[in-house]
This record gives structure tokens, sequence and C-alpha cells, in this order.
């Protein structure tokens, strides 16, 4: 295998599995805000991907896609059952998310997450040319930066975590919270969503270990008694704007919005809310904002209309399976309470769609509901502000999502200040066009100012100024 000087790692690769009704196998890009954020750099990078193909024990070759050398990392039924749906997603998820739903410590999790970032680290070993850059994605992979150091000292190491690192308090719950730290060490950056997240980590880092945390680094000792810097900074990601446009110019998904509306019965307004089935999105806090609104009678089913599109995730984690029937319950519950024989109140869709059909939503929505608990950025967001051409449309907006650091002309809400996001819908709905144009075209210029190539352009930058320093030392 040909070795790549830029490579990335995550817990997924960026393709799905598709087999056709003759049995044949072939890849299709897969949609999530990872892929679509990291797709331009691994293209102009001519690199590598190390990741999960889906699936358990699957024997799959590295192989070429789309200018990207593939590389698949087997995983059996078992580790996906102990690190990806029990480590990663009921240890590690609830636990980064302020504990939303109690996370759960189990040895036998711990173990197989251990042996199974070292799988990883080996690929990424193999795959990185000498001298290369290594860029690991994620809290599926946090030991995978220390690891990958010890077996290749000579590259340089990059980590992003998507998603929100917390306060101490929690942080300290974890039984392996200074193995984390110390994988996470191993990068010579560290890269988190917002200044906050960059601030629990210094500070479990100065708690658990006393190294000093500067602006321009963390001191880590080394054996020989030097120390080696690890930057732990805030780079917010952010989408490939340019392509939201471009779709969202297109007539075809024009058109596309314009039958949306009618097939909804032409409503004077349409809410929409667009997550993954996932606690942290807030959508029971939504629906039941939404259902007290209608039931004071503020709104009416003839005249608004909420969509809630509820893409399928980890379905096999209890905790996604029971929130899946408690979302179904309320939907239900609202819509057999307010629903006529011509209108409903919430079309819910559990469902992933392709990105024609989310930009022509985003386009016939005239609300756009972003109502996370605890979210690291929330690309929803930074999607329906893109795709809003025509400067219209209003953003209500959860201050516990990432985005609200950057798009402050949002409409902002406290998800669980029930009375706060029903004035705020309200809000939403009678805000005049004028209002609209001003907020929206303010937050346009945020997302396309800093979309993600300047997301991943700002991180190497750090990177290859770290390699200088590092080449420097030697
Ligand atoms: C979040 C995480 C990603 C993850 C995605 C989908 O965005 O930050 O790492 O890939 O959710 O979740 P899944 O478990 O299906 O990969």
């Amino acid at each position: 295998m040909s070795q790549a000087e830029f490579v990335v790692v995550a817990n997924r690769l960026p393709v799905d599995r598709v087999v056709d009704a003759d049995g044949e196998l072939s890849w299709r890009r897969s949609p999530g805000g990872l892929v679509t954020a990291l797709e331009p750099v691994m293209k102009k990078e001519d690199g590598a991907w190390v990741g999960w193909a889906g699936g358990a024990d699957l024997e799959v070759e590295p192989f070429e896609f789309d200018g990207t050398l593939l590389v698949p990392v087997k995983l059996s039924a078992e580790e996906i059952e102990l690190y990806y749906e029990g480590m990663s997603n009921d240890t590690f998820w609830p636990l980064y998310h302020d504990v939303i739903a109690a996370p759960r410590y189990r040895r036998i999790w711990w173990d197989a997450y251990v042996r199974v970032n070292k799988r990883f680290a080996e690929a990424a070993a193999e795959a990185a040319a000498p001298g290369g850059t290594v860029w690991v994605q994620d809290y599926q992979l946090q030991l995978v930066p220390k690891m990958l150091r010890e077996a290749r000292p000579d590259l340089t190491i990059g980590y992003f975590h998507h998603i929100p690192f917390p306060a101490y308090g929690l942080y300290s719950q974890l039984p392996w919270r200074k193995q984390v730290l110390e994988g996470l060490l191993g990068a010579d950056v560290i890269g988190f969503q917002r200044v906050a997240d960059a601030g629990n980590f210094a500070r479990a880092v100065r708690r658990l270990f006393h190294y000093t945390t500067k602006a321009t680094g963390i001191a880590v000792p080394l054996e020989n008694g030097t120390t080696r810097n690890a930057l732990a900074k805030a780079f917010p990601i952010s989408i490939d704007a340019s392509s939201y446009v471009e779709l969202a110019k297109d007539p075809k998904v024009q058109a596309r919005a314009l039958e949306i509306r009618q097939e909804l019965g032409n409503p004077r307004k349409i809410l929409l809310g667009v997550d993954r089935l996932d606690y942290t999105k807030g959508i029971r806090h939504r629906l039941k904002a939404f259902g007290e609104l209608l039931e004071d009678g503020h709104v009416g089913v003839e005249d608004v209309t909420l969509v809630q599109v509820a893409s399928p995730s980890r379905e096999r984690v209890e905790a996604y399976m029971q929130l899946r029937d408690e979302i179904e319950l309320a939907v239900g519950r609202v819509n057999g309470d307010f629903d006529t024989t011509g209108h409903t109140a919430i079309r819910y869709l559990h469902n992933s769609y392709p990105r024609e059909e989310m930009v022509a939503l985003f386009l016939a929505a005239d609300v756009m509901l972003v109502t996370a608990l605890r979210d690291g950025m929330n690309l929803v967001a930074k999607e329906y502000v893109a795709a809003r051409i025509d400067n219209r449309g209003t953003l209500v907006l959860s201050e516990f999502a990432g985005a609200a650091d950057e798009l402050a002309s949002a409409v902002r809400i406290n998800p669980h200040d029930i009375d706060g996001m029903k004035d705020a819908i309200m809000r939403a709905i009678q805000m005049p066009p004028a209002e609209q144009g001003k907020r929206m075209r303010a937050l346009r210029k945020k997302v396309l100012d800093s979309d993600v190539a300047k997301w991943s352009e700002s991180f190497l930058t750090a990177l290859a100024d770290a390699r200088t320093v590092k080449a420097a030392r030697v």
C-alpha cells in the first residue's frame, strides 16, 4: 500500500456500502457533518482516510474513492457493541453532553475501546508517509494520538474534538480520566469547537497532572526531563457554504420548496426541526413548546405546521430506543389532540434525505428551530443560514449549541425554559420581513465568511506551525 503525506483517522469512512438487487457491492459518499466538512480538504490534499466501513467483520482491502485512498478498519460484532455502542455512545457521548442521559461506566467497554483505538492507530501508522501529518477525529478515538506518537514519533499529529468537552466536575466522573487526557495530549494540536471546551480541557489537565497550561500550549513533560508543546485551542467547525448556496439557486430545488409548501397545505408559517434522533437535540422540549402554543390557542393547525425530520441514529443503544418511543408518543399526542381532517400539526419524518431535499426544506421553512440541550457545534443551523439566499427566514438557536458563539443574530433561547422558547417561537413567527432580512444578512455573512475550508485551513496551519517548531528542536 502506498503511503500518504496526509492521513485522516475517523471512526467512520466517508462512504456507505450499498448492495444492489444483484448483490453487487458499491460505495456511496455518506451524508453527515464530518464527511461534508472534510471532503474538500481530502480532495485538495490527495490523502488517505482510515475508518470503519460499517458492518461487522467486513474484510475490505484499501481502495480508491473519488481521489482518496480509503483504508477500512475491521470491527467485530462484539467490538461494535462494546467500543462503538457502549464506550463511545453510552459513556463518552452522554458524559461529554453534560449527562443529559446517564453515562454508564463499564470496564469491559473500556478494554474494547483501548483495543480498537490501538487498531486504528496501527492502521494510521501504516498509512502515513515518513514525516507525514495525521489528523485524528472525535471522541471515538481519543487514545489514538498517544498511541500513534509512540509508534511514529516522526509524525505531526492533530486531533479535533467535534463534541463538547465537559466541565471538570463532570469529566472527573470518568474512571479512565487520566488515560483519556494522556491519549489526547499525544497530539501536537488539540482542537475544540468552543473556547469554553478548550478551557475545560486545560483545566482538567491542570487538575489531574499539574502541567503548566498557557494560551500558547500545554507543556507536556518528556522522559528526558524536557517538555513538548501541545496546543489546545478552539477551531469552530463550519460547512461547505457555497454548495448550499448553489443548491438554493437551483430552479429544481426552488420548485421543490414550493411543492413542499403545497404538500403541507400552504400553511401561513412552516416551522422546521432537522436532527439526528438524539437526546442532546432537545426535540422533546421543542415538541412540548409547540404543543403548548397550540393548546394556548396562540397558533392553529390551519396556520402553522411543524416539520420535524428525525434521522435514525444509534438505534441499538437503549437511550436512543427510549427517546424514539418518547418522541413518537409526544408527536402522536399533539397530532391526536389538534389535527383536523385537513391539517396536521406535526409532520414527523423518521428518515434521512439527500442534500437537495434538505435545502428545499430549508427554503420552504419560515422558522428553523435548533433547540439542542448541548451540542458541539450544530451544522444544521449553519446549513439553514447558507441556504437562505433570499435573506428571509428566522433561526431560533439554543445557547447550548456551539454555533451560538458565532451566530449572534439568531433568536437565542434556553431550551429548558419552555415559556421562553414559546415566546421566541412566536417572535420568530411574527417577525417582520425587514427584521428577518437584517438578522439573516448578518448570519449569512458570518457563515459564508467562515466556511469549512477556513476551518481546516486554520487547523492545518496550526499543525504546520507545530511541525516547524518540532523540526527546529531536532
Ligand atoms: C456526531 C459525532 C460524529 C458522528 C456523528 C454520527 O456528529 O460528532 O463523530 O459520526 O455524530 O453518529 P454515528 O454514531 O452514526 O457515527
